[in-house]
């Protein structure tokens, strides 16, 4: 595990990008895996910037890593429309080669079996963006979530409804189901980039990057990716040994 200690969020974002960058040059029909919520912001904005500045991401493949069950994709609050509106969109990407797990339907284990056939008959996933919550959890892979679960629906952690209770207009529209990406389909991304800023993630981030490989931490799981590097800023550092934090750039 590869640790970053950027000197501000902008430059987590920055540096975030850059390996996006360079994976999309060398492989334009490289495929990602995206992160919601407000950790890849950043990220997703600078890479408009390279956009914009001539790199051709319409080729490019992506699978989201989790869904609310019960809000249709033309909801501003689920998880398929921010990818729309943050990521397919500004980057140009053909909407076609975008797939969010579905939340609605009758069948959601049917559907969670069919996103996973659909990320092998892609490859795999080239590069993974990972947020982590503060109670650890990885893509809506809550505590207590086993390291062989693949995508299927799961319960939200109460902490992380009301960590989300910001993007609604009440607690109690929160969703209490999802569907996620299990941590067993994370692990075999090729890479894996967790992007984490701000203090209110640094026992998490101590927890996942040196605590004891427990399902109480789902992100702790990382320490066995072959290939994952952590990106963050200071404050999101601050718990961890001062050896890891000598590792910035
Ligand atoms: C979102 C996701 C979650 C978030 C995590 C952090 O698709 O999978 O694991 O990455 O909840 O959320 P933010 O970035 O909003 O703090």
């Amino acid at each position: 595990m590869e640790i970053v200690v950027a000197h501000d969020a902008a430059g987590v974002a920055v540096t975030a990008a850059a390996q996006v960058v360079e994976l999309v040059r060398r492989r334009p029909t490289a495929v990602l895996g995206l992160a919601t919520g407000s950790s890849p912001l950043g990220l997703y904005s600078e890479l408009v910037r390279h956009v914009q500045g001539g790199l051709d991401m319409s080729q490019v493949r992506a699978f989201a890593l989790d869904e609310y069950v019960g809000l249709p994709p033309e909801d501003r609050r689920s998880y398929a429309a921010v990818i729309r509106t943050h990521v397919t969109e500004p980057l140009g990407l053909d909407p076609l080669r975008v797939r969010v797990p579905t939340g609605i339907g009758d069948d959601l284990d049917a559907a969670c079996c069919d996103f996973e056939d659909a990320i092998r008959a892609a490859g795999g996933v080239d590069l993974q963006i990972l947020g982590i919550g503060r109670n650890g959890h990885l893509g809506f892979n809550e505590p207590g979530s086993l390291f062989e679960s693949r995508t299927r629906v799961a319960a939200l952690a109460e902490s992380t409804r009301r960590d989300n209770a910001r993007f609604f207009d009440r607690l109690d529209d929160v969703p209490t189901l999802c569907v996620t990406q299990g941590l067993a389909t994370i692990m075999q991304t090729r890479t894996a980039v967790l992007i984490a800023t701000g203090a209110a993630k640094a026992q998490a981030l101590a927890d996942a990057v040196r605590g004891p490989v427990s399902t109480q931490c789902p992100a702790s799981i990382l320490q066995r990716h072959p290939h994952a590097v952590v990106i963050v800023d200071p404050p999101a550092a601050a718990a961890l040994e001062v050896n890891d934090r000598m590792l910035s750039r």
